[in-house]
């Protein structure tokens, strides 16, 4: 008999033959680079404590504890780096129960609708619990640092959360190399979002990269997605970032505005919307599998079932 497990990385289900070591071996081969995923030799704790060590030196910042991690074949382990780091690894807090399996899902999700999101999976630490683990997109293989702003230093204000999706969207369009496509990105993540409840999207969780050998700036690949909501029910704003002036109650018309205000045809905002309702089923199914507990499962998709509805009936 063939035992029925998930992946740790893409989370689909498969059997005991097909999954090893909590990976597909292709997903552990995307992600790490080896067959086999890497044994994590320390456990919760140890992270928020060496992360405290490390505030100021690393050069990721963000309010969760968090760790710079490379990865060594030959040991088969992560080890902490506090520079030139290739993964971020983010584990449980008191805060936010089930935080990293959380994200995990919501980046997959991301991830099947066809964003452009850097490679992530759950690792296992020493105590059993998950932490989340992401590469860095920031930097390229041989260690080469790419240039990245995020919006709060671009639009030059001290307040993250003072924003709007318009004010990314005009810096957009006068500075990115590729304002066509990055206007098109940034609607379906505003919209995304808002189905997922991922109700901390401040302007920090947006960046300008500049890739290697490119004349200029575009849209990162998107981060921090996490269902905000879920985490935090008591949560007052639907987005953190305003919309057509919005942070609540945001109808499907304000979405048709807002995706007019970046300039994108009518066809444009029809193919993302029924992208999103075409995978309606699938994405159920994901939140299903996903590795959170029973009672997160029917919150999150009485979450994503409600804003579908409000959005597209
Ligand atoms: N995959 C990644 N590659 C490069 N930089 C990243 C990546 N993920 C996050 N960052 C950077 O690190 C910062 C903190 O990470 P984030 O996931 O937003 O943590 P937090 O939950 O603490 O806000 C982000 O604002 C972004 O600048
Ligand atoms: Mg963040
Ligand atoms: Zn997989």
């Amino acid at each position: 008999m063939y035992m029925k497990v998930r992946c740790l990385s893409c989370q689909i289900a498969g059997t005991d033959q097909d999954i090893r070591n909590g990976c597909h071996p292709e997903c552990a081969e995307t992600l790490f680079g080896t067959k086999v995923p890497p044994e994590v030799p320390f456990s919760t704790p140890d992270i928020v404590s060496e992360s405290q060590k490390m505030v100021g030196k690393m050069s990721v910042s963000g309010v969760q504890p968090k760790l710079s991690v490379i990865h060594n074949p030959i040991k088969r382990q992560l080890t902490v780096v506090e520079r030139g780091g290739v993964y971020i690894l983010k584990p449980q807090t008191d805060r936010f129960p089930y935080l990293p399996e959380n994200e995990n899902l919501c980046m997959c999700i991301a991830s099947v609708y066809g964003m452009d999101v850097p490679q992530h999976g759950l690792i296992p630490l020493q105590d059993g619990r998950f932490a989340y683990l992401v590469k860095r997109f920031d930097r390229t293989e041989d260690g080469f640092r790419l240039q990245q702003e995020d919006f709060q230093q671009l639009l030059e204000t001290n307040d993250k959360y003072d924003g709007s999706y318009e004010r990314i969207a005009n810096f957009i369009k006068k500075h990115s190399e590729m304002p066509g496509s990055d206007l098109l990105n940034l609607y379906e993540r505003a919209l995304l979002f808002f189905i997922l409840g991922n109700g901390d999207a401040h302007l920090k969780n947006f960046s300008l990269i500049r890739p290697r050998d490119a004349a200029g700036y575009r849209l990162s690949p998107a981060y921090d997605i996490v269902s905000s909501r879920l985490a935090l029910p008591e949560e007052r704003e639907e987005a953190c970032l305003s919309l057509q002036g919005k942070r609540n109650r945001l109808s499907h018309r304000d979405f048709v505005r807002l995706s007019e205000h970046f300039g994108l045809t009518g066809e444009q905002t029809a193919h993302v919307s029924e992208r999103l309702i075409k995978l309606k089923p699938g994405i159920e199914k994901m939140i299903k599998a996903s590795f959170l507990p029973e009672s997160l499962i029917s919150g999150f998709l009485d979450i994503f079932r409600e804003r579908m509805k409000r959005m597209f009936g």
